[in-house]
């Protein structure tokens, strides 16, 4: 019987899948079956071992994604050189902290130039390309916990994270009817580089954790599951959700 999480067959484009959540998406996807293109501006070494060691296909494409233009370009020379992609996620990001009195043009325009925008062009070239084939796709888009609520000094991120939602459904509404599936997964608070300051600030740290009911926080490998499902055909009458995995932060 063939399971309908497998993604043999299918070709994926991750962003950010050197390291934190875009390796764990990265390692998830190549294990279910998918051949993955690992996109971002750092070596994929890692995750090419990983998923090497894991008995799956992989690929390394460097450029720097802020810059759509780069973004969409990279995208497309690996989909002609290695053939189309089915599944595109969204996932390279960055946060920016200060308070809002004090928070500048700059680190504005750094995390929305690749939290949003670069997410909506390489969707749309992704969603272009399938419409024009015909061809069944999937884009998951990665929001956060602050799609749903403020945060404190991240007015940036919060923003390009209520963005994602924003865009997500837009999407969805526009190509469900195409074949091609836009969802999104909100993942809590994640062991990784984008939470290392959070982190390191011992109350902060002990706060968040003290409300996380499953009583920890989130490993990448945890965010890689909920993509698989995303990207399968047992997602395929789903359209413009945001599945939290924040080990139920946002039920409290
Ligand atoms: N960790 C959490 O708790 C959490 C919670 C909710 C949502 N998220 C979201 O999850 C996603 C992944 O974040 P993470 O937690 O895994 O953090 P991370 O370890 O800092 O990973 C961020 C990824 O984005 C890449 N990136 C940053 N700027 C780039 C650029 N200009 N061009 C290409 N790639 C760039 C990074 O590459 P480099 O390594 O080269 O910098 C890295 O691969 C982000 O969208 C983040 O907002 C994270």
């Amino acid at each position: 019987m063939t399971s309908p999480f497998d993604l043999t067959g299918k070709r994926a484009f991750v962003t950010g899948a050197n390291t934190g959540i875009g390796q764990g998406i990265a390692l998830a996807l190549a294990k279910a079956g998918a051949v993955v293109a690992c996109a971002g501006r750092s070596s994929m070494a890692e995750t090419l071992t990983l998923i090497a060691d894991a008995g799956g296909r992989g690929s390394e494409h460097l450029a720097d994604l802020a810059d759509k233009d780069a973004a969409v370009a990279l995208f497309e020379t690996a989909a002609r050189e290695g053939g189309p992609f089915d599944i595109l996620v969204n996932n390279a990001g960055i946060i920016r902290r200060a308070d809002a009195t004090d928070f500048t043009e700059e680190d504005w325009d750094d995390v929305l130039d690749l939290n949003l925008k670069a997410a909506f062009f390489l969707a749309q070239a992704f969603g272009k390309s399938a419409i024009a084939d015909g061809r069944h796709g999937a884009v998951v888009n990665i929001a956060s916990v602050l799609t749903f609520q403020g945060g404190i000094r991240v007015a940036s991120y919060t923003a390009s994270k209520h963005g994602m939602a924003g865009i997500t459904r837009l999407l969805a509404c526009e190509w469900a009817g195409r074949d091609v599936n836009v969802n999104a997964i909100a993942p809590g608070y994640v062991v990784t580089n984008n939470t290392a300051a959070l982190r390191g600030d011992e109350d902060r740290s002990a706060a968040i954790l003290a409300r996380i009911p499953a009583g920890r926080w989130g490993d990448p490998s945890d965010i890689g599951g909920a993509a698989v499902f995303l990207a399968s055909d047992a997602a395929r009458y789903i359209h413009g959700a945001i599945l939290p995995v924040d080990g139920g932060w946002l039920a409290r």
